[in-house]
This record gives C-alpha cells, sequence and structure tokens, in this order.
C-alpha cells in the first residue's frame, strides 16, 4: 500500500518514526518497505517533507461540497481552545426543528467529516445511511412505534412479564415501571395527534451503523457520530441522537429487514438533523467531575 519514490526522498527517516507497525527500514540509498501489516493509516505520507511517499487507496481529499477544504495540517497548538471549548458546549441535543429540507449536499459532508474519526486499527468499517426527507424520517418513526406498541402490549401483561422475569430476567419489568407510561403517551400524541416525539419533528437522519468484525465497531462508530454532531451545529443544524431507534432496531428484525440491515453489519446511532427552530443563549452545564489522579507504583 506504500511506495516511497527513490528520487524524491531525502532519507530523514521520519516515515519510519512514526509507522505503528514499523514497516520502514532507512538504508543507506533507499527507504525501504520492508513488512507487511500496513494499515493505511498514512502517518508515513503525512510527516514526509518532501512528499515521497505514497499511501494508495486512501483520498487526502474528501471533496466536500458546501464548504471549502483545507487539506495543510494544523499543528498542535494552532488553535483557539476556547472556541473549540464553545463550539462543543454550544451544542445541544435539537428537539425543535424547522421543518427547510436540508440540502442533500450538506448532509454527504457530514458523512464525511464523520470519517475524519479514529478507529480501530484504522478499519474505517462504518457505513452511513442518509434519510434525507421529512417523509423517510416520518416512515422510520411509524416503524419504530410498530415496534413499541408491541413491546408495551407485551410490557403490560403481567403473565408476560413474569414468564420474561424467570426466563429472561427483570429487562421487561424494568421496562415496564421506567419507560412503559412515557412511551404509551408519546404513541398516543403520534396516532392521535401526529406529535413526533420520537424524532422531534427533525427533517432528516444520518444513521451510523458498523461491522461487528472489525476491532471496535462502537467505539469507530460513535466517535464519527460526536463529530457529525458537532459539525451540524457549525454548519447552522440542530441535531439529536435517537437512541430509542437504536434500540428498537437492534431486537426487531422487521426493523432491520427495512433498513436492509443484517449479518454482521450493526446500527450504533441514528442523527436526527434539521435547522433548528429555536436557539440557546447559554452554553451547556454540566456536574462538576473529580478525576481521579493515580500514581501507580
Ligand atoms: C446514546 C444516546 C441516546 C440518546 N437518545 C435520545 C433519544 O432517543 N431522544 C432524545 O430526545 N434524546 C436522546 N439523547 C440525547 C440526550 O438526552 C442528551 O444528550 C442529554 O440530555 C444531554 O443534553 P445535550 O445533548 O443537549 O447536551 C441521547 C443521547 C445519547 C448519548
Amino acid at each position: 500500500m506504500v511506495r516511497v519514490d527513490k528520487e524524491l526522498c531525502s532519507r530523514c527517516g521520519l516515515c519510519a518514526k512514526v509507522c505503528p507497525h514499523k514497516l520502514f527500514e532507512v538504508r543507506a540509498k533507499e527507504v525501504l518497505v520492508t513488512a507487511d501489516g500496513c494499515m493505511a493509516c498514512g502517518h508515513c505520507r503525512a510527516v514526509c517533507p518532501v512528499s515521497a511517499v505514497q499511501v494508495t487507496d486512501v483520498a487526502d481529499v474528501l471533496s466536500f461540497q458546501t464548504f471549502s477544504e483545507r487539506t495543510e495540517s494544523m499543528a498542535p497548538g494552532d488553535f483557539e481552545t476556547d472556541r473549540l471549548v464553545q463550539l462543543m458546549r454550544s451544542r445541544r441535543s435539537c428537539r425543535n426543528y424547522r421543518q427547510d429540507v436540508v440540502d442533500i449536499e450538506i448532509l454527504e459532508d457530514l458523512v464525511r467529516i464523520g470519517t475524519t474519526a479514529p478507529s480501530g486499527t484504522n478499519s474505517q468499517s462504518w457505513q452511513y445511511t442518509i434519510l434525507p426527507r421529512r417523509k423517510d424520517v416520518k416512515s422510520l418513526g411509524e416503524l419504530t412505534a410498530g415496534y413499541y406498541r408491541e413491546l408495551n402490549s407485551q410490557a403490560r401483561n403481567p403473565v408476560y412479564r413474569l414468564l420474561a422475569k424467570i426466563f429472561a430476567g427483570d429487562a421487561l419489568g424494568k421496562y415496564y415501571r421506567e419507560y412503559y407510561d412515557s412511551v404509551q403517551e408519546a404513541l398516543r400524541q403520534w396516532d392521535e395527534e401526529q406529535v413526533d416525539r420520537l424524532f422531534h419533528g427533525a427533517a432528516a437522519a444520518i444513521l451510523v451503523t458498523g461491522e461487528t468484525t472489525a476491532s471496535c465497531p462502537a467505539e469507530d462508530a460513535l466517535l464519527a457520530t460526536q463529530n457529525i454532531l458537532l459539525a451540524a451545529h457549525a454548519m447552522g443544524l440542530g441535531s439529536c441522537l435517537i437512541g430509542f431507534v437504536v434500540e428498537a432496531v437492534r431486537r426487531s428484525q422487521k426493523m432491520k429487514k427495512a433498513l436492509g440491515l443484517g449479518g454482521t453489519t450493526r446500527l450504533y446511532s441514528v442523527i436526527a438533523l434539521g435547522y433548528p427552530a429555536i436557539t440557546y443563549q447559554h452554553v451547556a452545564g454540566r456536574r462538576r467531575v473529580q478525576p481521579r489522579i493515580l500514581h501507580l507504583a
């Protein structure tokens, strides 16, 4: 996957230093790639001061459609921390959307931004599904409502709860105690008043899936998801994770089939997106944390 141009190479050895798998050997007259195991992370190419290293299968240009791309790397420290943290704290889960359509180019750019996240062994085994229109989001909402209607009909049945407890633990009982009432009310509003308590009226959505055969599929998908959430805010969009849909898809064969998911592909996040109808005046507050400082002997 890696090629070193002999004519350009100055044998500085930086590629060998940064390679996670130590695949390079700096010889008197040339730099050789002497071992297998390249995961195409591209560190060698990125560090080379004379652009002598090429990595196949990796696109440097991500071809964003809604903003111009900067491909020069920022050095550590070369960004305003206060602005970054302000962006992070200004992103809130949006539960009030305008009905304006989100251009497909913006949604595609968000997916590309997702792919800039780290992934275990650089597997990048994530996939992204875009629901570009409100009607697509509503259809997924209807499928999800169907799942919860069925779950609630089981949960409200004391015999079913008892049998479930005996054979499968108390998950259904816990669901009944903690969620049944609010889900029932949300279903009523969905059916009778066309109030969307699930997607909050979002105009579009992105689903992030991963391959369970990858080394860290959940982490990969959720890191990509966080990139998308932050970028959405930067691009003027509101976003909200919809865990209720993730849960439903994981448990419902019918939903998996409708979304074309199966085999080793698993859904990790559902991101509702749209232009926010409400803007906030203050950044997010959080509980204070006291980190544990550990000096290991
Ligand atoms: C895994 C996960 C699942 C979530 N699922 C939902 C959901 O189904 N519906 C919803 O309105 N918010 C959902 N949220 C949003 C959280 O409620 C929200 O992140 C939290 O209250 C903090 O608020 P903030 O995102 O505005 O900072 C979810 C968040 C996470 C991380």
